[in-house]
């Protein structure tokens, strides 16, 4: 007869082996979004890093009143759908159809508008920018987030 013993390193391990394995629920369905500034030591402003680096070429394509038809190949839908004028930070925070005047929540990006359109699931409407993929990198969508949670400055 066998020495149980000789089994008990295989039962062991079969058994650390079980502890590691993960049930396999698929991708994750919600983003997690935290409303801390990424990167404290750096300041986001809009005029000089957000909106040059990120909703100039991304976003005003599309949320620009006065583009319009041969303005740019998107025209503005944006704005005439979405009613949201991205050309000014005055502009943006007076928000669009679903936002008004809530586009973004100073010191909470997780509850602002603007930076949830830029996620996979946006609470109302598509995701933008509206023609994606592509999205924003993860780096541009940081600089959204941290613009938001410095208090949007200027
Ligand atoms: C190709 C055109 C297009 C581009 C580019 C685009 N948008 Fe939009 N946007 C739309 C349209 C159309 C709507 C209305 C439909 C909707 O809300 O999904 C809209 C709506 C929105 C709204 C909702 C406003 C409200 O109050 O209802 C936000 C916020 C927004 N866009 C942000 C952005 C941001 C940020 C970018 C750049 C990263 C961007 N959009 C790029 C077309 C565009």
């Amino acid at each position: 007869m066998m020495d149980l013993r000789l089994l008990r390193p295989f039962v062991v391990a079969a058994t650390l082996a079980g502890c590691e394995l993960a049930p396999d629920v698929g991708t994750a369905q919600i983003e997690r979004c935290v409303n801390v500034d990424s990167d404290p030591g750096t300041s986001v402003s809009f005029s000089r890093d957000l909106y040059p680096k990120v909703i100039m070429p991304k976003c005003v394509p599309c949320h620009d009143p006065n583009s319009g038809a041969g303005g740019s190949s998107a025209g503005n839908i944006g704005f005439q759908v979405g009613g949201l004028d991205l050309t000014t930070r005055d502009a943006a925070l007076a928000g669009g159809v679903n936002s008004a005047g809530a586009l973004v929540t100073p010191g909470q990006p997780c509850d602002s508008l603007l930076y949830q359109k830029t996620g996979r699931s946006p609470p109302v409407g598509v995701r933008m920018p509206f023609d994606g993929p592509p999205f924003l990198t993860d780096e541009e969508r940081g600089l959204v987030a941290d613009w938001i949670a410095e208090g949007a400055l200027p």
